[in-house]
């Protein structure tokens, strides 16, 4: 008889002898008859699938959240039709993996990166998935580059090493990652741990309400336990001891109880183009300023239940920006809009077409959901189809099977006219104020740390890009320019008489309008 604790096969077969295999003889040769062996040999061979190709090293856990019924001073539903976020007293279940970006799987996690924050909400809605960073802002501003800046930050295809110059090679052409280089060499671009860091959806999204009215918004998650990141020093004498201290120190404070929780904010502006602002409301290398935009709280998130498994919640779990509920909508933001692909492609080759199917992947149980998507492989379920399991499509003349759901009263539509190309922002004078501001108020040691990195990094660089990022850095903040010259040992007079990249205006100079190129 078999018991709970027996070894078994995955048909059921009781195991009794997992030590040997079957051979003719003591001394073999093996047969090929041998099921219990080939079953178990050949599901090890395929105990791996393809890590993240990005932010492929992470920590999940999972929580709840709760919404205030407010956006800021104002109910919610003023801005939006999202029950996650108008419906108080109901406690959403989550899920949220955070991670690194550029190293691989089992990397240290003292690596100086951006930090991701990816978030599911399990609302009765249906899944709301919002992918985002710990930084609030981004390297670029259009999706198509995004896999040239990830070839670059990634190891060199011939040394397999993450090579100082290749990363400078791609910024020194790109002034509006200036700002977010900025911050990423700078102790914040090391957090302590994942407790104590921010989180932002860093690109602009939409609130919809019940009247079909839109505004532009960003949300943001604030750290109950306060913020604290590392130097360079203190993060190696960690990693020295510890390549996964964020993973512990997640996992350790949950099972003691000691739960983390987030403020969830938003930032809201009206819709259009805003044509009145210095920079453009969907850059995403842009802060929107939090005095003239605050960060009005909606909710909070407490973490308070690790996975049982890593690979079947963790490394399954599969996020998107494209997985939205009704009431908060796509912007025109050109990264999101790229972005959105770009999430659920990926997971369809690397977990799989029915990744959906997954329990950290579906959506919770209270929440209907019936599609008459069919088959593929690891389909384990099939919707049900209304009373009838033989109509699999929609509509039925008979008024079987599935049905579309209601209209809302007011749908929500953009109205959208112009000329198909491809553009490049006339709004780019600023690529360099806003990294200059956040030179001049990091604290003191914030500032040293951040000259030093970039001292560091730029004296492994030929000389030409060294000079290209102090001209850069001289535009953002003069004092900046002039620390990381001296650092580095070159002339600040030759950097300064460099001539705008080509292509681009002076820093300063707009351009004279709308530019597509073909
Ligand atoms: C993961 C693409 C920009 C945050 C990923 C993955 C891809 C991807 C393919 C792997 C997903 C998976 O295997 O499940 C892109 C593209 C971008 C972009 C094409 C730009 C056009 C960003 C930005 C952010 C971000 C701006 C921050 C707001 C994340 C996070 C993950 C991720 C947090 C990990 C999700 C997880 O924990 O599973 N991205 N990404 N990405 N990306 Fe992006």
């Amino acid at each position: 008889m078999s018991d709970n604790r027996t070894l078994t096969t995955r048909q059921g077969h009781p195991v009794r002898d997992n030590q040997s295999m079957r051979t003719v003889g003591e001394r073999g040769p093996a047969t090929l008859e041998n099921y219990q062996f080939l079953e178990k040999i050949t599901h090890f061979d395929r105990e791996r699938i393809p890590e993240r190709v990005v932010h492929a090293r992470g920590a999940g856990a999972h929580g709840w959240f709760e919404a205030y019924g407010k956006i800021g001073d104002e109910p919610a539903s003023k801005y939006t039709r999202a029950r996650v976020l108008t419906e108080t007293g109901v406690k959403t279940p989550m899920f949220v993996r955070f991670s690194t970006v550029a190293g691989a799987k089992e990397s240290p996690e003292t690596e100086r990166d951006p930090r991701g924050f990816a978030v599911k909400f399990k609302t009765l809605e249906g899944n709301w998935d919002l992918v985002g960073n710990n930084l609030k802002i981004f390297f670029i501003r259009d999706a198509i580059k995004f896999p040239d800046m990830i070839h670059a930050f990634k190891p060199d295809p011939v040394t397999n090493r993450q090579e100082p110059w290749r990363f400078y090679d791609f910024i020194a052409a790109h002034p509006e990652s200036i700002h977010m280089v900025t911050w990423l060499k700078s102790p914040w671009g090391i957090p302590a741990n994942y407790r104590e860091m921010e989180g932002s959806g860093v690109n602009t999204y939409k609130l919809v309400n019940a009247q079909g009215e839109a505004v532009l918004c960003k949300f943001h998650w604030q750290p109950k336990q306060g913020v604290r990141n590392l130097t360079s020093q203190q993060a190696s004498e960690i990693q020295g001891k510890d390549v996964g201290h964020a993973t512990r120190d997640l996992y350790d404070n949950i099972t003691a109880g000691n739960f983390p929780e987030w403020e969830f904010c938003v930032q809201i502006m009206p819709d259009g183009p805003n044509d009145d602002l210095s920079f453009d409301p969907l850059d995403d290398t842009k802060r929107w300023p939090e005095d003239q935009y605050p960060l009005l709280p909606v909710g909070r998130m407490v973490l308070d239940r690790v996975p049982d498994n890593f690979f079947a919640e963790v490394e399954q779990s599969a996020f998107g920006t494209g997985v939205l509920v009704d009431g908060i909508d796509f912007s025109d933001d050109k990264m999101l809009q790229g972005r959105t692909l770009s999430y659920s492609d990926t997971q369809r080759y690397r977990v799989g077409p029915n990744y959906l199917q997954l329990p950290i992947n579906a959506p919770q149980v209270g929440c209907p959901f019936a599609t008459n998507q069919r088959d593929g492989q690891m389909a384990y379920y099939v919707d049900r189809g209304g009373e009838s399991k033989h109509v699999n499509y929609e509509p039925s003349y008979l008024g079987q099977g599935l049905k579309e759901a209601e209209h809302r009263a007011q749908e929500y539509r953009q109205f959208i006219e112009g000329h198909l190309g491809r553009y490049k922002p006339t709004r780019v004078s600023d690529d360099y104020a806003q990294a200059g501001e956040r030179y001049r108020t990091f604290q003191d040691w914030e500032r040293d740390d951040l000259v030093n990195n970039l001292i560091g990094d730029l004296k492994q660089c030929p000389e030409a890009l060294a000079l290209r990022m102090v001209w850069h850095f001289w535009n953002a903040d003069e004092d900046y320019g002039r620390r990381v010259a001296e650092g580095v040992g070159i002339d600040l007079e030759k950097a300064k008489a460099l001539a705008p990249l080509p292509g681009q205006p002076a820093p300063g100079e707009n351009r004279a309008g709308p530019t597509y190129t073909d």
